[in-house]
């Protein structure tokens, strides 16, 4: 990924998103991190008297936008500064629709992010461990946006179904009314294998009870759509998740329930590798039909103990496209694991339940619509301990 993350929209993406936004006649429309222009060329398209703004930090991209599209008020800033509403001569409140297509990367978590935050109507969100770029931009287009106004806005997995994110979505749900998400297929940006979906927010305005969530195909298409009661957003807004909802939710009884305790490996495997005694990695699962048979290996004299993995523990992959279909059980021995590999332990009388139940085509199943992420697929330790086992 570049440092300005200069991933581009594909234009029925942009089309798609620009028709989602259920607003006739806007005055003013705004595309922070403009880049080709590919979300504005849609915007003109869909509102032709309006007036167009657009802003980049790089200079390239706005000196060609130049050329391309004369008719837009284009500005080579930074999309996240305080000042942003005088420099583009904006007032704070007064656009009306919004379109955006963020860079997706961390940023340093300083006061006037945190202040940006709250005036946005997104106060819990300052509480969150770490913020994004993405993050950021949608604060600023809603600061941007009047009461009414509407984002329509293209983001990445983490946001959208996280759990780290979780008090964001509540800020979304509690204080603006979030007209539609749509999942969009992976792998339509070049370079990137992020999935991605497009959330249109409209500000203020939190009544809604059932929001329209939907799934479009390679080509723009809507594929299907139903609603959910709002409050269920907050947990997870991903399509995928609740058109399965059903199947996971269907009976059993909870992972975390059922278990002594469920543990992430504690070292990296690069970290293993460099120490260079036997560890077990998602590697190695294929190695393995099921069953691991393993020596006593022992970790004495070491700094830091890694988290082992003995006889009756269950091992279950955590990142990686395939990582629902990576379970076993250790039937001898003992062994490091790394901190991509989950260790399930319960009482002998459970194994077996579990066990059966991961690797039926029902587990499987239930496990990949539970991974979620944005480039590298996770299964988070949340959303496995609330997994029900029959
Ligand atoms: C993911 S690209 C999307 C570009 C375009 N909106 C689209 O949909 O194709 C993000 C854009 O934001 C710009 N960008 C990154 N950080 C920025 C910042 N802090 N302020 C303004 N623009 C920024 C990049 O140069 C890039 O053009």
């Amino acid at each position: 990924m570049n440092e300005l993350a200069q991933f581009f929209t594909k234009e029925v993406f942009s089309i798609l998103l620009a028709n989602s936004i259920k607003i006739n006649d806007p005055k003013i429309v705004i595309d922070l991190g403009i880049g080709d222009g590919s979300l504005t060329s849609a915007a003109q398209k869909r509102w032709k008297n309006a007036q167009f703004c657009g802003v980049d930090l790089d200079k390239n991209r706005v000196e060609s936008l130049n050329v391309t599209h004369s008719n837009v008020n284009l500005f080579n800033l930074n999309s996240l500064d305080l000042n942003l509403s005088k420099k583009i001569n904006i007032k704070v409140g007064s656009v009306d629709i919004a379109v955006c297509n963020p860079p997706y990367l961390n940023l340093e978590k300083t006061e006037k992010y945190s202040q940006l935050l709250t005036k946005s109507g997104l106060k819990n969100s300052v509480k969150l461990i770490s913020y994004t770029t993405d993050l950021l931009f949608i604060a600023q287009n809603l600061s941007l946006l009047k009461k009414g106004g509407i984002l329509g806005i293209i983001l990445p997995a983490g946001l959208i179904s996280g759990h780290n994110f979780e008090l964001f979505r509540k800020d979304l749900v509690s204080n603006h009314s979030i007209e539609n998400i749509i999942e969009l297929e992976s792998k339509i940006f070049k370079r990137t294998e992020a999935k991605t979906f497009i959330l249109i927010l409209k500000k203020g305005c939190p009544k809604k009870d059932l929001v329209l969530i939907s799934k479009a195909n390679k080509k723009g298409e809507i594929t299907d759509s139903f609603a959910v009661p709002k409050d269920d957003l907050v947990y997870r807004m991903d399509f995928d998740y609740h058109a399965n909802k059903k199947t996971l939710n269907s009976s059993g009884k909870s992972l975390a329930n059922l278990v002594e305790s469920i543990k992430r490996g504690n070292i990296s495997n690069l970290d293993l590798r460099r120490i260079g005694l036997p560890y077990f990695h998602t590697t190695d699962f294929k190695k393995h039909d099921g069953r691991l048979f393993t020596e006593n290996n022992s970790y004495n004299n070491l700094d830091k103990q890694p988290l082992l993995a003995m006889q009756g523990d269950i091992l279950i992959g955590r990142v990686g496209k395939t990582c629902h279909r990576q379970i076993l059980i250790v039937e001898s021995g003992c062994i490091a694991i790394s901190d991509c590999v989950y260790r399930i332990r319960s009482s002998k009388k459970n194994q077996k339940r579990i066990i059966d139940y991961l690797q039926s085509e029902e587990g499987i199943t239930n496990l990949k619509i539970l991974k979620h992420g944005v480039c590298a697929q996770v299964i988070s330790l949340k959303n496995l301990a609330n997994l029900l086992i029959k």
